[in-house]
């Protein structure tokens, strides 16, 4: 076997794509004010995601000020696809809603204000693409709803799940043959934290 790179993660940072102003100005706010986003790498993948299964269908649940949205919502302009995403705090709907809109995203997303459990459980399918990114300790109680929801072969996508409040979920999706899981452990430069776990899973 050859040798490693040095300085793994300093090299890993550097192969980050830019951004534009928009995306910049976002993380920069998220810094300033703490908003926990995914951040360019994780935002970019789930945008890579949804190109690569071609997603028309696609729902987040947990907006902040939307910058995963924008990502998904690009992503969604190339299949002529649509995004819905919940947010229960009415100021970050209403900021989110207007950055979608600078984005010129805002035709092909919608903002809906309210418990993201709540809202899902009223929503009818199939959709192809859902990602999660509410408050940890409830990743376990959507499960259900976004089996329900997912078109068998949909994916679902949750953000932290190196998190001590996901470890419910983290072993339910495991131990349930009805998913294809990946749990990965990365690294992911400038998400909140750098070092924590992703899923990917395939509804089966
Ligand atoms: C980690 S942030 C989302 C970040 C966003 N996905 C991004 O990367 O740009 C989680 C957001 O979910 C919202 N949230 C948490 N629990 C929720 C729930 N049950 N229903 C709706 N929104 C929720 C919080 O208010 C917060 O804005």
């Amino acid at each position: 076997m050859g040798k490693m790179i040095a300085d793994l993660e300093g090299y890993f940072r550097k192969l980050v794509r830019g951004r534009d102003e928009l995306l910049l100005a976002l993380e920069q706010e998220a810094r300033e004010e703490g908003i926990p986003i995914v951040g360019p790498l994780v935002g970019q993948l789930l945008g890579l995601l949804v190109r690569a299964t071609g997603a028309r269908q696609v729902l987040e649940l947990g907006t902040a000020t939307g910058y995963s949205a924008i990502h998904l919502a690009r992503a969604c302009r190339q299949t002529g696809g649509r995004l819905l995403t919940l947010e229960w705090d009415p100021g970050l709907a209403e900021r989110a809603q207007a950055n979608l809109q600078r984005a010129e995203q805002n035709a092909s997303a919608e903002v809906r204000i309210g418990d993201a459990l709540e809202i899902i459980k009223a929503l009818n399918g199939p959709w192809d693409l859902i990602f999660i990114d509410i408050d940890k300790e409830n990743y376990l109680a959507a499960l259900p709803d976004c089996r329900r929801l997912l078109k068998p072969g949909g994916l679902l996508v949750a953000d932290n799940i190196g998190f001590q409040g996901a470890v419910d979920f983290n072993q339910a999706v495991f131990q349930d043959e009805r998913w294809l899981p990946v749990q990965l452990l990365a690294f992911l430069p400038e998400h909140s934290p750098e070092r924590d776990g992703l899923l990917l899973a395939l509804r089966l």
